[in-house]
């Protein structure tokens, strides 16, 4: 019997060389990619072919990552390409900043493009902090909204929107309240049940906004694919850090080493996500999805099929979203 049966929520196999296809021509961006999934999401990616814009935040990161990646692919004739996004999603005036950036390099975000931001918010849940959760993506998909619609219409497209959840929005333990910025501020606390409940809070936000986007789009008959996933429990700085010092957080590296998915490995449902001919295939089955390791539809909460908590949280995403970006608008 496995020490923790449900680590993985029942990955199967997967692999990568086999199971991806040539991504040649596809633009794919991908979030949150100097580092963990999302710098293992990033290296598969542009190994496989794909102009692959790798999104960071700190310049230097970024960079060190991109020449890492190029690298190691440096030796496969196949390869596609990897170059630094400076896209940082604190604020909607930093990721519109970043969107805008995108948008002046390229008028395509051809197949896919794939969200990775990790971050459990502080005390006070601030813009800042939403923003890192939540709001970045949501500003960061209304941005790059008309290059993934106008790549959808093209013969022959495979846009995808994916966003790395988790199964710790499982653990959300009562309903939340999304329709204001108050609201998203009403679990205060430094502990860590209180912290991990604020992570859950922000992991169960990524899959309804993954869930109202779909149908939102399905409504206007675009044909863009979302999913939302867990990745598994992987060692990256995220979990490693989640504890930071102290005889728990040895604890906490020696069971991440033990049990852990390796980054790469991490990064497989993802890379699922992104580029598995099946989901083309298939669309009925994987659009509004959330896919647990590596392949499997996984269960949601019942909160995240909440259309209310859904339609709550778009509305004061935008709101929120519209305040910031005409504060950050230079005065007359
Ligand atoms: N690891 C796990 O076991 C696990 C389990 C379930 C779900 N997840 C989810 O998987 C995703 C990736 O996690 P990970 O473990 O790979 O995390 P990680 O190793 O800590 O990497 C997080 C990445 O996000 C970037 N980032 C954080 N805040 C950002 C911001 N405001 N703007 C731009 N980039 C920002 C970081 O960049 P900097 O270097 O600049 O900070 C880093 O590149 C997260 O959504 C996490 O919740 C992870």
């Amino acid at each position: 019997m496995p020490i923790f049966p449900n680590i993985h929520h029942g990955r199967s196999t997967y692999n990568p060389d086999s199971d991806i296809p040539d991504l040649q021509g596809k633009v794919i961006l991908v979030t949150g990619a100097n580092a963990g999934i999302g710098f293992k999401a990033a290296e598969v990616l542009t190994s496989k072919g794909a102009k692959v814009y790798l999104g960071a935040r700190d310049e230097s990161r970024g960079k060190a990552a991109v020449q890492t990646i190029r690298d190691s692919i440096s030796n496969l004739p196949s390869a596609g390409s990897v170059h630094w996004l400076p896209l940082d999603l604190s604020t909607p005036q930093a990721t519109k900043a970043g969107a805008e950036a995108f948008l002046r390099l390229e008028s395509r975000l051809d197949q896919d493009y794939v969200n990775q931001v990790s971050g459990i918010p502080r005390t006070q849940v601030t813009v800042s902090d939403m923003c890192e959760s939540h709001l970045g993506i949501f500003v960061l998909t209304q941005e790059l909204m008309p290059v993934l619609k106008q790549t959808a219409d093209e013969p022959n497209s495979d846009v995808r929107i994916i966003v790395v959840s988790s199964a710790a929005h499982l653990q959300v333990p009562e309903k939340p309240e999304f329709r204001s910025l108050e609201g998203w501020n009403s679990r205060k606390g430094d502990g860590l049940v209180e912290s991990g409940t604020r992570y859950a809070i922000t992991k169960l936000a990524n899959v309804l906004f993954t869930r109202e986007l779909q149908s939102r789009l399905d409504a206007e008959s675009v044909p863009i694919t979302c999913i939302s996933l867990h990745p598994g429990l992987v060692n990256t700085e995220g979990p490693r850090n989640a504890i930071k010092t102290g005889i728990f957080a040895y604890f906490i590296k020696l069971l991440l080493a033990a049990f852990a998915l390796t980054p790469l490995q991490g990064a497989y449902t993802t890379l699922f996500a992104a580029t598995s001919p099946k989901i083309k295939a298939e669309p009925a089955k994987y659009r509004g999805s959330y896919l647990n390791p590596f392949d499997r539809l996984g269960e949601i909460s019942a909160y995240a099929k909440d259309k209310q908590l859904a339609q709550d949280l778009w509305a004061c995403s935008e709101e929120v979203a519209e305040i910031c970006l005409k504060e950050a608008e230079p005065r007359p």
